[in-house]
């Protein structure tokens, strides 16, 4: 019923912001299993449940992660997953300070009806069920990712697009919230194209203004939630780059018109920017005067990851070399979470 959010909404309220509290944000490691195989397969390794397990045992085991981490969303594989030494997962990353959370979308499917390459999010069936299991063995938090493409000549997104993202991503926050666990909710706006930052910022302004909208029509707990929102950013193939100060306004703005300030945090994803560009921008977004009260921190995946996949490949001997390289990663973020990161 709608009143059993009371049962959880006070956990959920501290979860959220324990989740974004001062220097502090998410490593998202919860590729499908064919996203982390490509890039196992890209250090020569097999995509096999032992090789992805010793993938995230070696980010998991870093030494005080939780000094900068204060949560990881992980693939349910991960969330049932033992390290080597036989001990779950959870514990481990429980013994570091850092919460797990679990993605619980089923990943993008075509839009029928929409414009060719647009995608809907799929997930919802028995999602409740689901989430009391995830409780249960201990995440706190869940994710749903969905995309939208731009491409302003195609007339993308179409609203029929957007409406069925923010949709999605509200009947998915509310059931998270009845199960006691954090929904981030991430309406991407994926960088591929050729369009301005103005005409993302015009877009996205539209997209989360929507979701909250939904949001709130199905009754989500607004404190006990987080957004995980794409930069508003340039399309990659964009002649005009914009500068750090660029997107830091623009982004500022976009979400300054459309996230209530209910909201305890923004963590943002990378969607394809560089792991330096990444820090670069959210340190930037964090230097200037705004008015929006969030936090506003990295929920990074290939931007925490990249130079430390890289670093290991794949081999024992370099485990620490790589466990160096995302805490260097790792520290760079959580200083630019504060504004205090020196490129
Ligand atoms: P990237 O930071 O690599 O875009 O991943 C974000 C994400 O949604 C993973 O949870």
């Amino acid at each position: 019923s709608l009143n059993s959010l009371e049962k959880y909404a006070d956990e959920l309220v501290a979860t959220a912001n324990a989740m974004v509290r001062p220097g502090r944000g998410l490593l998202a490691c919860d590729e499908s299993t064919g996203t982390v195989g490509s890039r196992l397969e890209s250090i020569g390794l097999e995509n096999v449940e032992e090789n992805r397990r010793d993938w995230r045992e070696l980010l998991f085991r870093s030494p005080s992660l939780g000094d900068y981490v204060s949560g990881a969303i992980l693939f349910e594989e991960t969330l049932y997953q033992n390290a080597a030494d036989g001990t779950p997962f959870v514990d481990v990353l429980k013994s570091q300070g850092v919460i797990p959370g679990i993605k619980v979308d089923t990943g993008l499917k075509p839009l029928v009806g929409g414009v060719e390459g647009e995608t809907w999010c799929s997930g919802l069936d028995g999602l409740y069920d689901k989430c009391v299991l995830h409780y249960a063995k201990g995440a706190r938090f869940a994710k749903w990712r969905t995309a939208l493409r731009i491409d302003v000549a195609k007339g993308c997104p179409t609203d029929y697009a957007i409406d069925e993202a923010a949709h999605g991503l509200s009947r998915y926050a509310r059931i998270c919230q009845e199960a006691g666990l954090v929904p981030i909710v991430e309406p991407e706006i994926l960088i591929d194209g050729d369009h301005d930052i103005a005409t993302t910022a015009r877009i996205q302004e539209v997209v989360v203004s929507r979701t909250y909208q939904k949001l709130k029509e199905v009754g989500c707990l607004l404190e006990g939630t987080l957004l995980k929102p794409s930069m508003t950013v340039a399309g990659v193939e964009c002649s005009d780059k914009p500068t750090p100060e660029d997107v830091a306004k623009m982004t500022v703005q976009t979400l300054e018109r459309s996230v209530p300030c209910s909201v305890p945090g923004i963590t943002f994803l990378s969607g394809g920017l560089t792991e330096e560009d990444s820090s670069i921008f959210l340190n930037a977004i964090n230097s200037i005067e705004r008015k929006g009260p969030w936090a506003m921190t990295f929920s990074f995946s290939r931007a925490n990851q990249s130079s430390a996949l890289k670093a290991w490949a794949g081999k024992k001997e370099n485990v620490e070399a790589a466990q160096k390289a995302l805490l260097a990663r790792a520290q760079a973020n959580s200083e630019a979470s504060e504004g205090k990161y020196v490129a």
